[in-house]
């Protein structure tokens, strides 16, 4: 049993972006696209997970052991009683690392859109963790939120933002992300962040294009969650997974390219497609470490220090806002 003091959750009502109009709008301009936060239905995520494990996909087990490796350093950087706050938290899986190592942490503070997936990572995480207070707010993290009251003795607020997610905006957007993490964490604020690197691009091609075809099952879900959700009658052998790294942008460009000219209905609505038309549906951009601290710089936050894998494949920075 947890008590109440320990686990709080606040539901700051998201607005949803509602998928049909998203669908609509995104299909009904040249050229089309589908926003990526889009992916994660249930069948998305589990996809996701998937991916997660590919033998290509290195991004997740590398970050993954820069932690671990580095947890008493990281945890000695970050010192006694923080409250650490994550942007898109999951199944805060990677925070678990980070909590296991810190010294006496004052509050864990996950911030998800997706409600029911934080109540139950945030309860289980409290459960895990006996003396550790969890705040979840239930919030969508790309704009502007006011973060609740924070239990504890006042120590730092360490921000968490994994995966490189930052690298599915592009670059001014993540500039805006960042300047606004930085405002919610206020003066004395610090941030661990995790960043693909630039490297060989045939590591690259190989980590959207696995052999396995579960990306390309993943991106193709998109026609699927359109078919189930909004009564399309799209053809999903008519479309293809599509991805590269366009080294000019320093960039993995995704899309899903219409095999023939085509016509479909979707929510009342027709559509057409041309054979060859590509529909974008993510951006997953790669920073050298001098890139992206130029980036950070520009949101008002100092680096302190940064850790690689030994094959530099990734990497995890520390910031200090001002
Ligand atoms: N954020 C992940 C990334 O950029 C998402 C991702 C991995 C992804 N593989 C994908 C998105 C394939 C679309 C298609 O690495």
């Amino acid at each position: 049993m947890i008590s109440r003091a320990r686990f709080t959750f606040y539901d700051l009502a998201p607005g949803e972006e509602s998928f049909r109009d998203a669908v609509l709008n995104g299909l009904g301009r040249t050229p089309k696209s589908i926003p990526c936060k889009f992916f994660y239905d249930a069948r998305g995520s589990a996809l996701f997970e998937a991916i997660c494990r590919l033998p290509e996909y290195y991004p997740t087990r590398t970050e993954v052991a820069i932690l671990e490796e580095n947890a008493a350093e990281i945890a000695a950087q970050i010192g006694p009683h923080s409250r650490l706050i994550e942007f898109g938290s999951g199944a805060s899986t990677k925070a678990r690392i980070l909590l296991r190592a810190l010294d006496r942490p004052a509050a864990y503070v996950p911030v998800d859109i997706s409600r029911e997936h934080l109540r139950d990572a945030a309860i289980s995480l409290a459960e895990d963790f006996p003396s550790l207070a969890v705040v979840a707010v239930c919030a969508d993290y790309t704009r502007p939120f006011p973060l609740p009251p924070l239990p504890g003795p006042s120590g730092k607020r360490v921000g968490f933002f994994p995966g490189s997610t930052i690298g599915n905006f592009e670059p001014d957007a993540a500039v805006d992300f960042l300047a606004n993490y930085a405002r919610i964490l206020g003066a004395g604020g610090e941030m661990l962040i995790g960043v693909d690197l630039k490297k060989d691009p045939a590591i690259l091609d190989a980590a959207y294009n696995d052999r396995a075809g579960v990306t390309a099952k993943f991106n193709l879900n998109l026609i699927e969650r359109i078919n189930r959700e909004l009564d399309g009658d799209l053809d999903i052998d008519r479309f293809e997974h599509v991805a590269f790294y366009n080294e000019a942008e320093g960039r993995i460009e995704i899309y899903l390219r219409s095999l023939a000219n085509q016509e479909a209905w979707i929510a009342g609505t027709p559509i057409l497609f041309a054979e060859g038309e590509l529909i974008h549906t993510e951006y997953s951009y790669k920073y050298s470490v001098p890139e992206f601290r130029a980036l950070a710089a520009e949101a008002n936050f100092r680096p302190v220090d940064t850790w690689t894998d030994p094959a530099e494949l990734f990497s995890v920075h520390y910031f200090r806002v001002g």
